[in-house]
């Protein structure tokens, strides 16, 4: 077993296969362990990525075995969204979505799946609800937006934590830096209109970096007991 670390953090997990649920009839229920499949979602310049990084630093010095991610990720549809978000060729709604779409069927395949088949804990930066939110406020039917995300091939996160900021925050937050075509404070705030639609229990992500991650550290706890 590489490293005691694996053994402590499965354990906590694992218990619902050490003592299988005891039927009423008198069969034996195996529980198949899993990981945990953690989203952090919010606009530009919400603090989502380092708070992130914290979570994930946190959960790794807690013993749990981490996988951090984000989307979307660095491989080929991931790469064109950025060329196209840094202004560099033209596209509709619709083939924005393809890329963001074909990015996480890989991202999936590629990195969730596998990690959660190991039962380790995937902290991942945005995810469908970054699609819900960002493509609505780009002008796609919210539901058919959601029909997408009813097929089994996109795993329902555990816990979601949306991380809200007035948009005044989020662009003062992002400074020069906002230059890539979705962040601009009316876009931004459909973004966030669209996020307050879809029944996330928002995060107050207007303090301190300190508070907010004590805010995210009691829900996470919660959702890995
Ligand atoms: P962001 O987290 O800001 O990454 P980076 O630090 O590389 O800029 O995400 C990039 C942008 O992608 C952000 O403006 C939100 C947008 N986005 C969507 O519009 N739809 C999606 O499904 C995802 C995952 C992201």
């Amino acid at each position: 077993m590489p490293g005691g670390e694996r053994g402590k953090a499965h354990d906590e997990r694992g218990e619902a296969c050490a003592f299988p649920i005891r039927q009423s009839v008198g069969q034996t229920l195996a529980v198949k362990p899993r990981g945990r499949f953690l989203v952090l979602e919010g606009i530009d310049g919400s603090g989502k990525s380092e708070q992130a990084r914290r979570l994930a630093a946190w959960l790794e010095a807690s013993g749990h075995r981490v996988v951090s991610t984000r989307e979307p990720t660095d491989g080929p549809y991931g790469r064109r969204y950025r060329a196209w978000a840094r202004g560099e060729f033209e596209a509709t709604p619709d083939a924005v979505l393809e890329l963001f779409l074909e990015d996480r069927r890989e991202h999936l395949k590629r990195v969730v799946m596998p990690a959660l088949e190991r039962v380790e804990i995937v902290v991942c930066d945005r995810y469908k609800d970054s699609t819900l939110a960002y493509q609505a406020a780009q002008g796609l039917d919210p539901a058919r937006l959601r029909a997408l995300f009813d097929a089994p091939e996109f795993p329902t996160p555990d816990l979601v934590l949306w991380l809200r900021v007035p948009v005044a925050t989020a662009l003062a937050r992002l400074g020069p830096h906002a230059t890539e075509r979705f962040e601009r404070a009316e876009f931004l705030e459909r973004v966030d209109a669209e996020y307050a639609r879809l029944g996330l229990e928002a995060i107050d992500a207007s303090g301190s970096v300190e508070a907010v991650e004590r805010a995210i550290r009691a829900r996470v706890a919660r959702a890995i007991r």
